[in-house]
C-alpha cells in the first residue's frame, strides 16, 4: 500500500485536491492529509466544505464520506512536529500540494519549513522522492516563475491544473477528472479516470460515484 501526503492549501482548485483525495482513498493507499488556514476558506467558498481544525474530526469526516478503511486517512495539524511526514526518517513514498498557492510555492522555494506542509515538502526534496504541485495562479509573476524554476530544479515536478480538451469533457467534473489523472500518474497511483491517449476502451468517465 503506497503512503501519500496530500496536501491543500489556500489557492483556487479544491475541487481537484478533493477528488484526488477520494481516487488516492479508492486506490487504498495510505494518506497523510494536511490542510492550511487559507485552504479552510477555500474549501468553504469552493465547496461549501467545512475542513475542521481539529484532525481527528477531519479523519472522521472524510473517511464517512468517502468510504475509506480505519487509519487509512491520517490528518495532522500545521504545526504537528511529530507528524511522520515532518521527517526524512520516516517519509511518505510521494506527496502532492492540491492545490497549491503561489505563497505555498514561494515557501518551499526558500526553503522556509515554516508550517507541516512546507516542511513535508522539503523533507520529500532532499530525500528525493516524489513530490507533485499543483500549482495555480493567473497570470504568473516573474517571482511566480522563479520560484517554480527552482522548484521544478530542486526535483519537483510542477503540474498546472490545465485540462486538455481533446477528450469532449461533458461536466466540470470530467475537467476536474483529467488534471487528477495527470497527477495520479506522477504519483504512480493506477487509475482508469480518463481514457488514454491512443487506447479504444470503453469511457470511464460515467463510472465515477
Ligand atoms: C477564495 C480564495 C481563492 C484564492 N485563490 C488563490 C489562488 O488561486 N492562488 C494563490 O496563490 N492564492 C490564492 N488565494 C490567496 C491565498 O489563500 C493566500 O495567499 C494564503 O496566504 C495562502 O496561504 P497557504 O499557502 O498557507 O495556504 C486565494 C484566497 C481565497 C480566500
Amino acid at each position: 500500500m503506497a503512503t501519500i501526503t496530500l496536501a491543500f492549501t489556500g489557492a483556487s482548485g479544491m475541487p481537484y485536491g478533493l477528488r484526488l483525495l477520494e481516487c488516492l482513498i479508492a486506490a487504498r493507499c495510505e494518506i497523510y492529509l494536511l490542510y492550511s488556514s487559507a485552504a479552510q476558506v477555500v474549501a468553504k467558498q469552493e465547496c461549501a466544505l467545512t475542513l475542521p481544525t481539529q484532525p481527528r474530526e477531519a479523519e472522521r469526516i472524510f473517511t464517512a464520506r468517502y468510504g475509506a478503511s480505519p487509519g487509512q486517512i491520517r490528518a495532522f495539524a500545521k504545526e504537528d512536529w511529530n507528524a511522520p511526514v515532518a521527517s526524512g526518517s520516516n517519509p511518505a513514498d510521494a506527496m502532492a500540494i492540491c492545490p497549491c498557492s503561489m505563497g505555498t510555492v514561494g515557501a518551499i522555494a526558500n526553503g522556509l519549513a515554516d508550517n507541516l506542509i512546507e516542511r513535508a515538502a522539503d523533507v520529500m526534496l532532499k530525500e528525493r522522492r516524489p513530490l507533485v504541485v499543483v500549482p495555480r495562479e493567473t497570470p504568473l509573476s516573474l517571482i511566480h516563475l522563479e520560484n517554480l524554476t527552482r522548484l521544478a530544479r530542486a526535483g519537483a515536478v510542477i503540474l498546472p491544473p490545465s485540462p486538455g480538451f481533446y477528450t469532449h469533457p461533458a461536466s466540470v467534473d470530467d475537467i476536474v477528472d483529467f488534471v487528477v489523472a495527470r497527477v495520479l500518474d506522477q504519483l504512480h497511483v493506477p487509475h482508469s479516470l480518463v481514457p488514454r491517449w491512443g487506447e479504444t476502451g470503453d469511457d470511464t468517465r460515467s463510472e465515477r460515484a
